[in-house]
């Protein structure tokens, strides 16, 4: 059995069919395909944007989702959660979704259940659909020409999942990928290269794929309020002049924190289009994972 915890578990070919699937399931008919099956969404941090196109991914394809309400659900009794999966997981769903502040727990997890199980954020660690649906978006801009492209992700590298997910799989399509942050968003990391500031390599990026600051994943507070960050890494029409640059976020986006009102207008951004690349990549992740 095939789970998603990170995207390593998908070799290259894999992915490539994957987003072969997703491209028809652009079209958002609905259909029978997981007819009769039933996938659970266990989602222990907030979520709009994963949980929603999970459930409509599924619901387009034909199957039933129950979604867990983990606010009222038993861990809040004192079950652990390895409990909790398994109690869940002897009702036969047909695939578990799971985000949780654990880094790396939903891969503790596949040896404890019979069906795929599918990483939707693990804490600082992975993401990998949301890494999925943003390298899908890159390449349909591209024409799937990704060799040698540059990606710069700008903000809180240091804790971000989405950072995490993508600086792996972007250079597996052939893109070099840099980070942009203060010292306090830095990587721990030198994998890749930093820099203090976007005008450094402006120039040279076809993608600039912005991050919120996550806050809630930092003990300190390091800025006096969130306009001093912004004056240096929001992205606004001065960062990007006339430059023929892809514009990326996984949202929530700050306004004019992250990105800049008129840069949320501007048709280089593709924040929208990813989110509906997301509901059509996921369908495939699910058919993929269940019918397998
Ligand atoms: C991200 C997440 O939760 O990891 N959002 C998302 O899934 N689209 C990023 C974030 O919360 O900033």
């Amino acid at each position: 059995m095939q789970h998603l915890i990170r995207t390593a578990d998908f070799t290259k070919e894999e992915i490539i069919e994957l987003f072969d699937e997703a491209k028809d399931y652009l079209d958002m008919q609905s259909r029978d395909t997981l007819k009769g099956k039933i996938i659970v969404t266990l989602f222990f941090e907030n979520s709009t944007r994963t949980r929603s196109a999970f459930e409509i991914a599924a619901k387009r394809l034909g199957a039933e989702v129950v979604s867990l309400d983990v606010g009222t659900s038993s861990t809040k009794k004192g079950e652990t959660i390895f409990d909790t999966v398994a109690n869940i997981n002897a009702m036969k769903p047909d695939a578990i979704i799971m985000r949780h502040s654990d880094c790396g727990l939903p891969g503790t997890l596949v040896n404890h259940v019979d069906c795929p199980i599918i990483n939707a954020g693990d804490g600082k660690h992975a993401h990998p659909t949301q890494a999925l649906l943003d390298l899908f978006t890159i390449r349909e801009h591209f024409n799937h020409e990704t060799e040698g492209k540059k990606v710069a992700i700008v903000g809180d590298v240091r804790t971000s999942r989405v950072a995490g997910s993508n600086r792996r799989l972007l250079p597996r399509f052939g893109m070099e990928v840099c980070f942009v942050a203060p010292d306090c968003f830095k990587a721990e990391h030198n994998e890749h290269k930093q820099y203090d500031n976007i005008s450094e390599i402006i120039d040279e990026i076809d993608v600039v794929m912005s991050l919120r600051t996550q806050l809630e994943r930092h003990n300190e507070i390091y800025f006096e309020s969130l306009n001093d960050y912004a004056k240096d890494y929001c992205i606004t029409s001065e960062t990007f002049g006339d430059r023929d640059i892809l514009l990326l976020h996984p949202g929530p986006v700050n306004r004019n924190v992250d990105i800049s009102d008129e840069m949320l207008k501007d048709p280089r951004n593709k924040i929208l289009e990813q989110v509906t690349n997301g509901v059509a990549v996921r369908m495939a992740i699910l058919r993929k994972l269940i019918m397998q």
